[in-house]
């Protein structure tokens, strides 16, 4: 019996999948998953300068995959590649992905993220080639905010963003009421910044066409993922990779509002986990699934937790905030659990010492 026809019998898939920003933080460390599972791993990235300066193929990413450079936003890049492959799966991942920097680059971002997607999925019907499922990684951008609960009987609102005036008075919470955790069941999606708006539409686009041409739709909404292989150069993203590189320069970390923003930060092993079994799962369903690590943290208990791994001093709260930063966010992950049958296996404190370890072995680690 061949390795693929065993890995059919034992439930597994075979065939093609297309990984679009499969040269990324998350598409390198799911690619020896989907090495495993299927029998082509084709990635396309457009090696984006701002991820990899050196626009060198990553060293993680498994040798089985073979890399395309190519913008998703090209409809010649799609012929091109479609000519050569017709995947059954298709994973996408290939985005902008910085939530600051979205509000000045609001194109940049829009024509990636939405341009970009509506750009396969033209290319897929033109080619002839319409996969049988299309995952996408959305994320916990699209709540905003997402929803709270006021009261004794705990009524559910939606406050909506937080104004620059609410916050320039270090007026951080919404007063006498409490968040609730973020489930794509009971949350209505509300993005407070350009990246997460554009993360909603990616879905929805991606989601009318699929129900109509006959392709099923997955939708990952990830919270905050870090871990090895994370980059340490973009300054846009890795909250978690810049605090390890101040504690280990000896720098007290610097906490925005008062250092009790709540986050849910997931490692990359989990989620290369749960987008390996969105693309390989019998019947994920209809419907956003929400990934996160299962437990939620202050933004100063996880610069705590990183100082004392690295003897640095105590974190400093700062009374700064960013515009589009929501103030908590943590997901349910029952539904992963039922729709995937994927639970997170890794605390936060397990998290910070695997990345910590990683960051040692990187050469010219600088702040
Ligand atoms: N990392 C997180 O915390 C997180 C959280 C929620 C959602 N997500 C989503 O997961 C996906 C992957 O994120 P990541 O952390 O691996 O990001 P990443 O920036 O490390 O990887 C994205 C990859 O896409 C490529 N890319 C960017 N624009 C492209 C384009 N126009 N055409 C082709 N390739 C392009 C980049 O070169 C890069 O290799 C994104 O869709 C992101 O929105 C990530």
């Amino acid at each position: 019996m061949t390795t693929s026809q065993a890995r059919r019998e034992s439930g597994e898939r075979g065939g093609t999948v297309l990984v679009t920003g499969g040269a990324g933080f998350i598409g390198v460390a799911t690619s020896p998953l989907l090495a495993h599972s299927f029998d082509r791993v084709v990635a396309v990235d457009s090696m984006h300068p701002q991820i990899h300066p050196s626009a060198v193929r990553p060293a993680g990413l498994d040798e089985r995959v073979e890399l395309v450079v190519g913008d998703v936003t090209s409809p010649q890049v799609w012929d091109g590649v479609l000519s050569d492959c017709h995947p059954d799966v298709v994973i996408h991942l290939a985005a902008e992905t910085g939530t600051g920097q979205s509000l000045t680059e609001a194109t940049r971002h829009a024509a990636a993220n939405v341009v970009g997607t509506t750009q396969m999925m033209d290319a897929f019907l033109r080619n002839d080639a319409k996969p049988r499922r299309v995952v996408l990684t959305s994320s916990r951008a699209v709540y905003g905010e997402g929803a709270w609960s006021r009261g004794a009987d705990g009524a559910t609102f939606y406050p909506g963003q937080r104004t620059n005036e609410l916050l320039e008075r270090s007026q951080w919470d919404f007063p006498d009421a409490a968040p609730c955790a973020m489930s794509a069941e009971t949350t209505h999606p509300a993005p407070v910044s350009v990246y997460g708006a554009t993360k909603l539409a990616q879905e929805n686009i991606l989601t009318a066409w699929a129900q109509s041409v006959g392709v099923e739709p997955v939708v990952l909404r990830l919270q905050n993922v870090y871990g090895p292989g994370q980059s340490l150069i973009n300054p846009y993203t890795g909250i978690m990779s810049l605090f390890c590189r101040l504690a280990r320069a000896g720098r007290s970390i610097p906490l925005y509002e008062d250092g009790q923003v709540r986050r849910d930060f997931v490692l990359i092993d989990d989620v290369a986990r749960a987008v390996h079994a969105a693309a390989i799962a019998a019947k994920p369903g209809v419907g956003p699934i929400d990934i996160g690590s299962g437990e939620h943290q202050t933004i100063a208990t996880a610069a705590e937790l990183i100082a004392a791994f690295y003897g640095a001093p105590a974190p400093h709260v700062t009374g700064q905030f960013r515009q589009g930063d929501v103030r908590h966010a943590w997901a349910d992950v029952e539904h992963a659990r039922a729709a995937l049958g994927w639970v997170p296996e890794f605390s936060l404190a397990d998290g910070v010492k695997r990345l910590a370890t990683w960051i040692e072995d990187q050469p010219g680690v600088e702040i």
